[in-house]
């Protein structure tokens, strides 16, 4: 039998690069002051660093538009910056993945650059071509999930490109044997410097039907939901052919890895549950996690989160390892959605339940969305479709260290606005208060690190009654049980007899087993043997 692979076991934490630590002074953090806090992720307790990508970039995407795959920006630093982080990382036995970015590349890309030059071009058919509709336009109805048409028409050669998100995206045709190719290697290079991972954006657009028929028609379309919601993405995501690059993906990650130092992927897939399964591969030859992120919006009542688990525990493959995330850079923030009482509930739900939990800078500190005043909107999401709620900028603001000036991120002027309550949530205000969300988020990794249960247990549903939601984690006959209110008003619950462990709530631990949770409540609960 082999040994699970660390990433099972681990909690995974993502850094937005801009945003975590700046070491020059130019507002935008860099992989040099990532190196500098390494030792606050340890402390913290995650496994392993996502680094969002770092990547060479006209930025019009925030590094999501790559114009070369093998190097690093100097916005962040150097290839031998990295191989220092990366290096002190592994000192310190936390592992680092990298974004990886096939759906498109960015339009001033040398081969995108090529490949517009002319249709003649031996790197044309890299990208996505075809001719105008009869009049004219774009060649079907396809959408760009930022908004306007997924087509761009290039005068010069007379063809439109297409691009699931912005124009300066232009999509990569993994149909074409060399440009797959020439990707694959793109991971072999970062694999063979040494990097544990891959998150991989949006896996499932990476490619088209091959006639581009037009996508239906939403009748239930709003403009409230963005202009992307118009259609449904048939015929531009989630095609079978996806399956087969997925596989290439996983074989070299395979390669790559040893006994002890697996390499792991992470897909990122926004389907419902059915069809995300299908990303884990037919016969587990898929990627290793595609992102689960129904917490994000999950309805908060004991009901709906207990028949999502289930029916997410249920719909796994056999092998399939689950996982959960509960924020990204993309989406609004846990304490945000339900307030700082229930975002702990939501970290203690995060971290307890069975599978690799992700967890997004600052939400550990409780970072709710900041403000962005409208001259200082970056995200193109927001300056395309503005007013809608849909940018992310405020989910993006730096990383607040202490309350000196610029929250210890930069000695300059931060790229963003620092959220509004930095100056209390902080991480050095934090660390000295036993019962911060930061002492909470420790106090859960810390946990995880000691009882296998939680870690990698057999989970069990108890009790989704009103507002209280109860799970069993078992392992080796030893027995934890989470029980979480996930309201505002106290609520009884049946418990086995046990010993409480952690609660979400400050002041002492009830001394055994209680009948009623406090409001906003969640435990843990160490059950007696005999019980
Ligand atoms: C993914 C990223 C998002 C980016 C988009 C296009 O969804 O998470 O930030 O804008 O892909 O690359």
């Amino acid at each position: 039998m082999t040994a699970r692979p660390w990433w099972q076991s681990s909690v995974l934490y993502q850094i937005y690069p801009w945003s975590f630590q700046d070491s020059d002074g130019d507002g935008i953090g860099d992989l040099r002051g990532i190196a500098t806090r390494l030792d606050y992720l340890v402390d913290l307790g995650v496994h392993a660093i996502w680094l969002s990508p770092i990547f060479p970039s006209p930025m019009a995407d925030f590094g999501y538009d790559v114009a070369e795959y093998c190097d690093i920006d100097r916005r962040f630093g150097t290839l031998a910056d990295f191989d220092a982080l990366l290096a002190s990382a592994h000192a310190r036995g936390l592992k680092l993945l990298l974004d990886f970015v096939p759906n498109h590349s960015s339009d001033q890309h040398p081969w995108f650059v090529e490949s517009r030059s002319s249709r003649d071009s031996p790197k044309r058919d890299w990208y996505i071509w075809r001719d105008p509709a009869a009049d004219g336009g774009p060649p079907n109805n396809w959408i760009s999930d930022f908004g306007g048409p997924a087509w761009t028409y290039d005068a010069r050669t007379e063809q439109y490109y297409s691009h699931a998100f912005l124009k300066e995206q232009p999509d990569l045709n993994w149909r074409n044997p060399e440009l797959r190719a020439a990707m694959l290697d793109v991971l072999r290079f970062w694999f063979a410097r040494g990097v544990d991972g891959f998150r991989i954006d949006v896996l499932w657009h990476i490619v088209k039907h091959a006639d581009f028929p037009d996508n239906p028609i939403n009748p239930g379309w709003d403009p409230a939901m963005g202009e992307m919601h118009r259609v449904f993405q048939l015929h531009s995501t989630d095609q079978p052919e996806v399956h087969d690059i997925a596989a290439d993906m996983r074989a070299i990650a395979d390669a790559f890895g040893r006994e002890g130092d697996d390499r792991v992927l992470i897909g990122e897939i926004y389907l419902p549950v059915e069809r995300l399964m299908r990303y884990y591969g037919l016969a587990g030859e898929g990627v290793h996690l595609p992102f689960n992120f129904q917490l994000i919006d999950a309805a908060w009542d004991a009901r709906s989160l207990a028949r999502m688990i289930a029916e997410y525990e249920a719909a796994l493959p056999p092998g399939g390892w689950p996982n959960w995330v509960l924020g990204n850079h993309d989406r609004p923030r846990s304490a945000t959605k339900r307030g700082p009482a229930q975002a702990r509930v939501a970290a203690m739900l995060l971290l307890t339940l069975r599978g690799t939990p992700t967890l997004y800078y600052g939400d550990e500190l409780g970072m709710t969305d900041g403000v962005i005043p409208p001259d200082r909107v970056r995200d193109p999401r927001e300056l395309r479709e503005p007013g809608l709620g849909l940018g992310r900028d405020p989910v993006r603001t730096p990383m607040p260290w202490d309350d000196s000036p610029h929250a210890g991120f930069t000695r300059g002027e931060p790229w963003l606005p620092l959220g509004g309550d930095w100056r209390e949530r902080n991480v050095a205000a934090e660390a000295d208060d036993p019962h911060s969300m930061l002492a909470l988020h420790r106090a859960l990794l810390s946990l995880r690190r000691a009882i296998p249960a939680l870690a990698v247990g057999a989970i069990r549903l108890l009790e989704a009654e009103g507002d209280v939601l109860a799970y069993e984690r078992e392992q080796d006959g030893e027995r934890i049980v989470v029980a979480l209110n996930l309201g505002h008003d106290a609520a009884p619950v049946a418990l086995p007899a046990g010993q409480p462990i952690l609660s979400t709530l400050r002041g002492p631990l009830p001394s055994s087993a209680p009948s009623v949770l406090r409001p906003d409540e969640g435990l843990i609960l160490k059950v007696d043997a005999s019980a």
